[in-house]
């Protein structure tokens, strides 16, 4: 009987590149016998805090923050103040949110911010929450003023250095301060905002637009200048600090600890695994297990890079046949996942077992993971996480955990990836799932049809890169459905396979759009695809956007 995808199959994925997958995979095992957890932060002798209060930009304030080389850290609003201690806080923002302050169980303003004496920024729902705080009052607004205004400064405040008395802001705001608090002074106007930022002496300013976004085309200005002007932070957090400050602080977590890290061929573990190796060098072994379901070509590279140019111990495990006996007669797009991640498991903890001593093991885990794992209570922010059910590694196997990348945005990873010298190619690499080929082929996985589907994504992948359009994509990539059409190739009624083309868009994985290729780009596929794959005769284009569609087809 052929098995079918249920409607709540795509619930169980896992919407994370392929070394998240990997590292979830062994979070889980880890999950059965918790070992201790060791997060070799670097020390951050400055950092702003920004305080959720649920607005679906509140990441992108602290990536922002970041990018202006200030470290930031994005905080639930009800977290106790002991979150804190490890920082050496500048400053705090209060980012916006869905409530109005003056709603029974609205998200409050704690203590410790006020009372810290240090800048604060309050955006939106921030800045209401500062007036009503501080002794001012919020009502409903007239009404509701979403999209772009006109901002007019009329004070002078280090908020808006050089810039123009009037600029362009992204609004969206169903509340407005009606009375500014004691000590307050209104800075800044626009049509349905009468006050539309304000500010007082102790170096308390709040706005009723959104800085972080880009259709607030100063944003980034007025950001730079709350954390220059403001809060006088130094700007030191760049990817040359961090790796020296990582290396130091490995250094000392390890000893001369052993250490093993598993590599998926994604960006995360590899620069996880090279950061560590420039630590501690030979006291780390990778594991690299080749489940056969990588693109063409794709383990020659892992072991190329990392084992050659790096010379990284590595250990290459061809467990090609043992995968593919795993998914014999396997169709449900979960199943397959499950096989996989359990596969992958029993044979990571063999090849853990054969080396001795281990007392560590790296994982590439990044801020986004940590920051939907970490939201709690009250807290309007995502719990997006899901996982799949897998089997555990063995009870006496206890690993400390070293997590380098816990801090770091994906942009931040690369860029630590290039000052450790990985390749390009490594580091600018597209996503690819976990379970890899095994859910681009729908139906069962078979030798033929992974043959079959390698070499028609090798074209896929050649005219994407020469057409030079490879980094402005999400992802591209083929799909070997289980369609057979009818063709005529040479002389030849044939019945062959369809490949659909799937190319996409995105900021992140969670929405993407089809990307609108050229027409002699889709062409150039299609005709290469059917020329060099003799099994196709047909190519289609997926022109489904994600919602309704998901970005792979399993
Ligand atoms: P979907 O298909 O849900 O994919 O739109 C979103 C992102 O997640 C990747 N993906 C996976 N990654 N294991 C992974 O490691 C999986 O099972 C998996 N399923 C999807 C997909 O490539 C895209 O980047």
């Amino acid at each position: 009987m052929v098995e079918t995808t249920d409607a709540s199959a795509p619930a169980g994925r896992i919407r994370t590149s392929g070394d998240s997958e990997v590292a979830t995979y062994l979070e889980i095992a880890e999950a059965r016998e918790p070992g201790q957890v060791l997060t070799p932060a670097p020390n951050a002798p400055e950092a702003v805090v920004v305080l959720d209060y649920g607005s679906q930009f509140s990441m992108l304030i602290a990536r922002r923050i970041r990018e202006a080389s200030v470290y930031s850290e994005l905080i639930p609003w009800d977290a106790p103040v002991e979150k804190l201690n490890h920082l050496k806080v500048k400053a705090f923002v209060l980012s916006g949110g869905p409530a109005s302050v003056y709603e029974a169980g609205a998200p409050t303003l704690p203590a410790y911010v006020v009372n810290s004496g240090v800048p604060v920024l309050g955006i939106c729902y921030g800045m209401q929450l500062l007036a009503h705080a501080l002794g001012g009052r919020v009502d409903p607004a007239e009404s509701r003023e979403y999209g772009h205004a006109v901002l007019s400064v009329s004070e002078g405040n280090p908020l808006f250095k050089g810039l123009p008395a009037s600029l362009p802001v992204w609004m969206s705001h169903g509340d407005r301060v009606a009375q500014l608090p004691p000590g307050f002074r209104s800075i800044a106007q626009s049509d349905n905002a009468p006050v539309a930022a304000m500010a007082d002496d102790r170096g308390h300013v709040a706005i009723q637009f959104h800085p972080e976004v880009v259709h607030t085309p100063q944003g980034d200005q007025m950001i730079r200048n709350f954390l220059f002007e403001v809060a006088g932070c130094t700007g030191d957090w760049t990817a040359g600090n961090f790796v020296e400050e990582s290396i130091r602080s490995i250094r000392a977590a390890v000893g001369d600890g052993q250490v093993i890290c598993a590599l998926s061929g994604g960006v995360d573990s590899a620069v996880a695994a090279r950061l560590v190796h420039a630590a501690i060098g030979d006291q780390l072994t990778c594991i690299f297990v080749d489940n056969g379901l990588l693109r063409l070509g794709e383990a020659e590279r892992v072991v190329a890079t990392f084992g050659r140019h790096l010379q990284i111990k590595l250990k290459h495990v061809d467990a090609t046949d043992r995968f593919l006996g795993e998914l014999a007669e396997v169709t449900n797009p979960e199943t397959k996942r499950k096989r996989i991640g359990e596969t992958f498991i029993h044979l990571f903890e063999d090849e853990t077992r054969a080396l001795g001593r281990v007392d560590f093991l790296v994982q590439g885990t990044t801020y986004p993971d940590v920051i939907e794992s970490a939201s709690t209570g009250n807290s309007a922010a995502a719990k997006i996480k899901t996982h799949h059910n897998v089997g555990g590694l063995p009870k006496d196997m206890r690993l400390t955990l070293i997590e380098p990348l816990r801090n770091l945005f994906k942009d931040e990873v690369r860029r630590v990836g290039k000052e450790l010298g990985l390749p390009d190619e490594m580091v600018y690499r597209q996503p690819f799932p976990g379970p890899g080929l095994a859910i681009r082929i729908i139906g069962e996985v078979t030798r033929e049809k992974l043959d079959i589907l390698r070499r028609a994504d090798w074209v896929v992948m050649d005219e994407i890169k020469k057409a030079a359009v490879y980094y402005d994509l999400w992802q591209s990539f083929a799909v070997l459905t289980d369609t057979k059409s009818v063709g005529v190739q040479g002389d030849f009624r044939t019945y062959g396979h369809t490949i659909a083309l799937r190319c996409v868009s995105a900021e992140d994985a969670m929405t993407a759009d089809w990307a609108r290729l050229s027409y002699d780009l889709l062409a150039a596929i299609s005709n290469r695809i059917t020329n060099e794959v003799r099994e196709v005769n047909r190519v289609v284009y997926d022109i489904t956007s994600k919602p309704p569609g998901t970005i792979e087809w399993e």
